[in-house]
């Protein structure tokens, strides 16, 4: 370990040790520090739990710490919302529906939406500087991708909110009622705009659960909601951990519940939801397989790769955590990827020029450490470039893996990190044949000049997005979602609306059927 307050992540085996063609070349200049201000934010000592319109406190009396994972500092007590308290949050949603939401003209809840839309925007770099702190990602990210990416989504679906009778050709669409919303720590912000403003546009009202290692946007969005003054009760926020989201899911009040997080607690979500009564929509993990034909562009197949697995450290659901390249590309296509890694900045989070951040908590390091050394036993060779890391905090090189074959962990299961498997094909049948070979079925990556070539990848391979000659690109017209173990139910576009919407079948005359 360095004396400088720094220690070297290379691993065993690890760079240096390639072909001297293969020796990372490292940038050859140094970068002046260029931290984003933090005084934009102001973090509390304490939350409380955002219900009915107030923030109230916790009838647990429980609280829990949340951290900056660059620096294991502490930020805020945040409560943990027990049993009672839920019930509570439900049943001001149920109240808030019932007397004032359900009944609202579209043009008019619309209006509450645009102006959510608006305030995100206002207060973007409030935003994304807090995102960042609570939850380790690079606030180039946040503040280009996260924000607003969250503010696009609550436009668009303020659009929809007045054209409802419109947008479902023979059907009636109704309002659900109450949604229990669940989301992950990946994309805090994110996550929680792709499930309100859907479920706000369609009429339902919400009780929304944050991750425990990121509730702290969430809670200023609970801010912004009493700005917008959005009537009491229509979006309530109980922060808490996993048996906090089991309450939510368990409260016979709620009638639909959407999901984003691990297939396991998905799993479990839908046994529980069985023969309730209740909606559900999941949107799990990935192992996408993001595959490079050899007449692919190099350098922007290699630029789609890095930002395939590398964008948010790797904590991407529908990250390409598996390159298939095509046999005669795949020692220029390493070469490339192994020098483009040297180039990479890891390191503050709020540095404009970092590319890859913390990992968003311990738990998480460690299992990626755990499948890593897993892809190391099993025979694959490790690459990471020299890379100095933080001494506090949570942190991993980028790294990638050659020789890896399809029996491996790191090949088959979601390590939701900076980690790539490199895998190789001869022909397209394979490279279909080995894309599909998986229980996910999220999204996938194609790359080749041929268009012919696209279309018939994208019409058999088994994934919800199929991205060709691009990688990660977001749009709230688009529907996002998987199949397999990935989930069901679509996200975005007029797809995103139906879950929260009752439609029933019209005759022709504009009567009721059945
Ligand atoms: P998780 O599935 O436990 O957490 C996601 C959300 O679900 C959090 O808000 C959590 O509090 C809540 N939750 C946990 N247990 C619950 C339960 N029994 N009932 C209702 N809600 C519950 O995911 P975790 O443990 O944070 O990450 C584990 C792995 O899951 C990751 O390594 C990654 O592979 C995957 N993951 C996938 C995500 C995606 O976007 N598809 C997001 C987060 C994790
Ligand atoms: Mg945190």
């Amino acid at each position: 370990m360095a004396g400088d307050g720094e220690r070297n992540a290379k691993g065993e085996g690890g760079a240096l040790q390639g072909r001297p063609s293969q020796v990372v070349r490292r940038t050859p200049w140094e970068y002046t520090p260029a931290p984003e201000s933090r005084d934009v934010v102001r973090i509390k000592d304490r939350y409380d739990l955002f219900i009915g319109g107030r923030f109230v406190p916790p009838l647990s009396e429980r609280w829990r710490t949340t951290i900056d994972p660059s620096t294991e500092e502490s930020l805020a007590e945040v409560a943990e919302a027990g049993e009672e308290d839920v019930a509570r949050a439900v049943e001001a949603a149920r109240e808030a529906w019932d007397t004032s939401w359900r009944d609202l003209p579209g043009k008019e809840r619309a209006k509450y939406v645009y102006r959510i839309a608006r305030e995100l925007q206002e207060r973007s770099r409030e935003f994304a500087v807090l995102e960042t702190i609570d939850g380790g990602k690079p606030i180039k990210e946040s503040r280009d991708v996260d924000l607003p990416l969250a503010a696009a989504h609550f436009f668009y679906y303020a659009g929809w909110a007045d054209k409802l009778d419109y947008a479902f050709v023979g059907r009636r669409a109704r309002p659900l009622g109450v949604a229990g919303q669940i989301i992950p720590w990946n994309f805090p912000l994110l996550m929680a705009a792709w499930k309100l403003a859907p479920a706000l546009a369609a009429g339902d009202t919400a009780v929304l659960k944050p991750a425990e290692t990121t509730p702290l946007t969430a809670l200023l969005l609970a801010e912004v909601l009493q700005d917008v003054e959005l009537p009491p009760g229509v979006v309530n926020i109980v922060t808490g951990g996993g048996e906090t989201g089991a309450a939510l899911v368990h409260q016979p009040g709620v009638d639909k519940i959407a999901f984003t997080g691990s297939t396991e607690v998905g799993k479990a979500i839908q046994r529980t939801v069985a023969s309730s009564g209740k909606r559900l929509t999941l949107e799990l993990g990935g192992k996408a397989a993001n595959i490079v034909f050899d007449d692919a562009p190099l350098d922007q197949a290699v630029e789609g790769i890095v930002n395939g697995i590398y964008f948010n450290q790797g904590h991407v659901c529908c990250a390409g955590s598996r390159l298939l390249v095509q046999e005669s590309l795949f020692e220029p296509v390493v070469e490339k990827l192994k020098a483009r890694l040297g180039t990479l900045r890891v390191g503050d989070p709020l540095d404009k020029n970092t590319d890859i951040g913390a990992i968003n908590s311990k738990q998480q390091l460690e299992k990626i450490e755990e499948l890593v050394a897993s892809g190391t036993e099993e025979g694959a060779e490790i690459y990471q470039p020299e890379c100095h890391l933080p001494e506090r905090g949570f942190w991993f090189a980028p790294t990638l893996f050659t020789g890896v074959s399809q029996s491996h962990r790191i090949a088959k299961e979601e390590i939701f990190g900076p980690v790539l498997s490199i895998l190789t094909f001869r022909t397209p049948e394979e490279a279909v044949e080995k894309a599909n070979n998986t229980p996910y079925g999220l999204s996938a990556g194609v790359w080749t000049e041929k268009g012919s070539r696209i279309l018939w990848m994208a019409q058999r391979m088994r994934a919800g997005v199929v991205w060709a000659n691009t990688y990660n690109r977001f749009d709230p017209s688009s529907p996002f979602g998987g199949y397999k173990e990935s989930g069901f139910g679509r996200e975005g576009g007029v797809h995103g609306l139906e879950p929260y919407l009752e439609l029933e079948p019209v005759t022709g005359n504009g009567g009721r059927r059945g």
